[in-house]
């Protein structure tokens, strides 16, 4: 009998062809709209793989259910939603998507930088509504990116292709991360810094961290206090790591200049969530990775994740061994 596999979301048909030949393979039928909780254990109960998103929660009470279940697979870089330390102890293969994602998330979270930056999204709708009368000198007026300090917080793979994209703009870069990257450093002329000297001296600060117990809430009402007034606050990594009240503050108070989300704690948020009244708040809804391109080749390399471990073979992006 073939092995079991449910995917939680619909990704195009051609990406899973060679994962159809050795598994019967379901999909969740809705393009938008997760999975719910109980059709998920119910299919979890059966399955031997899993292909998921990060709205999916893989928990200790979903891999208890789960007899039969051998691996999971995200459907991106990041896994905040599995609890990866419990799949490894019931032997369950985790994976996930990284290179495959990293000059697109990069290019998207240097876009956020620019339209931030520039007022472009507020720029696009003056246009639209009919608001242009004239040139006036300090219409629409932005900030300068060129020759300004980025202060990337999260060295991982995003942050040094987020790092090339700022040199090419002849921006000085410093960066925080839990461990030094001489290297990196080196080669992409990057000065290494704590994080509150980040905070401090930065024009641009840059979240790429990944959200974990140490992460989550590090953008706190002093974070915010301690960064310039003239600072724009960048998040492309999850929203957990802000304390968006915190940040709701800072925008209203003056304390930093804007900011730009591309994630947030509760996703999707509401329309008349707190953050989005301000004029100075970029908001995307989670595009760091969505082009055709880099979508399609990340549910190719699921698929291929799900087919190795099926095989007994390693898969391509392993996360717990
Ligand atoms: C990731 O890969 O973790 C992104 O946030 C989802 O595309």
């Amino acid at each position: 009998m073939k092995p079991y596999i449910f995917i939680t979301r619909k990704i195009p048909e051609t990406t899973m062809d060679e994962l159809q030949k050795i598994a019967v393979v379901t999909m969740w039928e809705d393009e938008f709209k997760p999975v719910p909780r109980k059709r998920l254990l119910e299919e979890a109960a059966k399955a031997t793989g899993l292909l998921t998103l990060l709205s999916d929660k893989i928990d200790e009470e979903l891999m208890d259910q789960s007899p039969n279940l051998q691996v999971v697979a995200n459907l991106a870089v990041g896994y905040d939603n599995i609890d990866v330390p419990y799949a490894t102890k019931k032997g369950i293969t985790i994976c996930n998507t990284p290179d495959v994602l990293t000059d697109t998330t990069a290019d998207l979270t240097f876009a956020l930088l620019m339209a931030t930056a520039r007022r472009i999204t507020e720029a696009a709708q003056y246009i639209k509504e009919g608001k242009w009368t004239g040139w006036a000198p300090l219409l629409l007026a932005g900030t300068d990116i060129h020759h300004k300090t980025l202060g990337i917080v999260g060295m991982g793979r995003i942050g040094e292709a987020v790092a090339k994209r700022a040199a090419g703009f002849n921006m000085n870069i410093l960066y925080h991360n839990r461990s030094r990257k001489e290297e990196v450093e080196r080669k992409l002329n990057l000065s290494y810094r704590s994080f509150e000297d980040v905070l401090k001296t930065s024009d641009y600060v840059v979240c790429l961290v990944p959200l974990t117990n140490e992460t989550k809430d590090m953008f706190d009402e002093n974070a915010f206090q301690t960064m310039k007034e003239s600072a724009i606050f960048l998040n492309a990594s999850r929203g957990g790591v802000v304390v968006e009240k915190a940040l709701d503050k800072a925008l209203t108070k003056g304390w930093i200049r804007g900011a730009g989300l591309d994630v947030f704690r509760e996703e999707p948020i509401q329309a008349d969530h707190f953050l989005l009244k301000h004029a100075n708040l970029v908001a995307l809804p989670h595009i760091g990775s969505a082009t055709l391109e880099t979508r399609m080749q990340m549910a190719r390399l699921a698929c291929k994740n799900i087919e190795n471990v099926l095989q007994g073979l390693i898969p391509p992006a392993p996360v717990n061994g």
